[in-house]
């Protein structure tokens, strides 16, 4: 690794890391930071997170640095956890104890002890995070790696200090942790602790889902997420959290007719979309797209593999998943589902032909989702006939330019009809009933086909004519 002590100087040379420093040494305390700020030191990335551990109270540390700081600094106290946060300008410093863990037999329970550095450094997840810069005066900025953290970063490799299996058992979470750092930073898990998350897989099932899907949106959030699903699949971990991903995968074939992976098309889509965005809701809509295939697929004599309504079911399945796994359930849900539900409009609508009023009908049920969708679409384009692909990113161009030409035209975007329910209710003298929604949808179905325009004196005389049809005539 090419790097300077001047450029750990620099690294460290923050108000806060000297006042931490002044003190621990008045109070005669070996105090070190450790970890993701020292890991991100020698990747060159940046980091506002500071974790700083004292051998001896982190508590009471921290306390003696915001007495001595004064005004400026804001130090919240966690006495249960043996545990203290300083927020200085935008970094986020936590103090901790050195700890030792061992465990009781008899118990799942650890007892924590106070400990050494090393001590410390050996019951944390990887060796890229157990390394640590002294903060003492005397060593600042002396690097303490016992367990080759920088070997490791040279070489690409997440690998335990300890027994990968002490280590994972410890909290099962840092399995997923492995496949994000790997899928996050383009590392390789070394064999023994990949083996381990293998052999250890089923523990996953004792830690919440709030943890697990906070490690999993930062697998979707990676550069090329297909790395991190590839692994978490190879260790059978993906099985466990999502069955119906897994159940995408595979190839059948009959009467010498086959249809494609679903899994490795997906992996395909959301990397493509993962260049495009880092809309975490986006990346979602994209490795869910296909979900509804496995329900949906049918073998016909005539058609071959079909998957109808896959979209349909797609739609259903994500707020399933999302309820499971403790995804928020608000309009970020409906975001997801609906471009499931819409992923396939874009390719029917360039296989019939591009009307006026199909286009018209897309606008009305994407809103402002519209750009989202047509990007979901274009990614969703993975044929390895590069004749195809242009021929479909050609037509999508159509429906793009298309959409823009109506929008401009007739607003149906963010469409609300000229002629309401509270409208048609007072005109016919009608409370809330069956007429009422019948006689909105034929307004609503009447603008988007274009047969009247999209105002209010066009749709309250169509209002009139669709209503006596109805029998239905005006109150005075
Ligand atoms: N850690 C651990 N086991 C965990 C979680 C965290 O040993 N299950 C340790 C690691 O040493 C880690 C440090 O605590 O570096 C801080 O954890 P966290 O803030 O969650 O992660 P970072 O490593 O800082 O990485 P990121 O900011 O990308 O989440």
């Amino acid at each position: 690794m090419d790097f300077s002590r001047e450029d750990i100087l620099a690294h460290l040379d923050n108000r806060a890391l000297k006042l931490i420093s002044q003190v621990a040494d008045e109070m005669q305390v070996e105090c070190y930071v450790i970890g993701g700020y020292v890991r991100d030191f020698f990747l060159f990335r940046p980091s506002k997170d500071i974790d700083v551990v004292a051998v001896g109270s982190g508590v009471a540390l921290a306390e003696n640095v915001s007495k001595k700081w004064g005004r400026g600094a804001k130090v919240s106290v966690f006495k249960n956890f043996g545990t203290a946060q300083l927020k200085y300008k935008d970094f986020e410093i936590e103090f901790v104890g050195a700890r030792k863990e061992s465990y009781n037999r008899n118990s799942r329970k650890p007892i924590v002890e106070n400990g050494t550095l090393e001590d410390d450094q050996r019951r944390r997840d990887f060796t890229i995070n157990a390394m640590a810069f002294c903060l003492n005066a005397k060593r600042f900025g002396e690097l303490v790696d016992p367990f080759g953290g920088l070997q490791d970063l040279d070489e690409l490799i997440i690998r335990t200090p300890l027994d990968p299996d002490i280590t994972f058992s410890d909290d099962p979470l840092r399995m997923m942790r492995a496949v994000r750092f790997a899928s996050q930073l383009g590392f390789d898990i070394h064999p023994e602790t990949f083996e381990a998350i293998t052999r250890n897989r089923e523990r996953i099932a004792i830690v919440s889902a709030e943890r697990i899907i906070d490690e999993l949106n930062k697998i979707i959030l990676s550069p090329k997420p297909s790395i991190g699903f590839i692994l978490l699949d190879k260790t059978g971990l993906l099985e466990l959290i999502l069955p119906e991903f897994t159940a995408l995968k595979g190839a059948e074939t009959k009467d010498g007719v086959g249809h494609k992976d679903n899994f490795f098309h997906t992996l395909s889509v959301f990397d493509t979309i993962s260049r495009k965005t880092d809309n975490l809701w986006l990346r979602w809509a994209a490795l869910l797209h296909d979900i509804g295939k496995p329900l949906a697929k049918r073998w016909d004599p005539k058609l071959g593999w079909t998957f109808h309504n896959h979209d349909i079911i797609g739609e259903k399945t994500v707020s399933k998943i999302f309820k499971r796994l403790k995804l928020p359930l608000n309009e970020k849900m409906r975001y997801v589902q609906k471009l499931v539900g819409l992923h396939m409009r874009p390719m029917q609508l360039v296989e019939d032909e591009v009307t006026d009023s199909a286009i018209r009908r897309l606008l009305f049920d994407t809103g402002d989702d519209i750009d989202d969708l047509m990007t979901l679409c274009e990614a969703d384009i993975t044929s390895k006939n590069p004749e195809k692909v242009r021929r479909f990113l050609n037509n999508f161009k159509i429906v793009r330019r298309k959409l823009k030409d109506i929008e401009e035209k007739d607003r149906v975007r963010n469409f609300q009809p000229p002629v309401d329910g509270n409208e048609i209710m007072q005109v016919f003298g009608l409370g809330q009933s069956r007429e009422v929604g019948l006689l909105k949808t034929a307004i609503k179905d009447a603008i988007l086909d274009g047969e009247i325009p999209n105002e209010h004196d066009a749709a309250y005389r169509f209002l009139l004519e669709k209503a006596a049809s109805m029998g239905l005539m005006p109150v005075k």
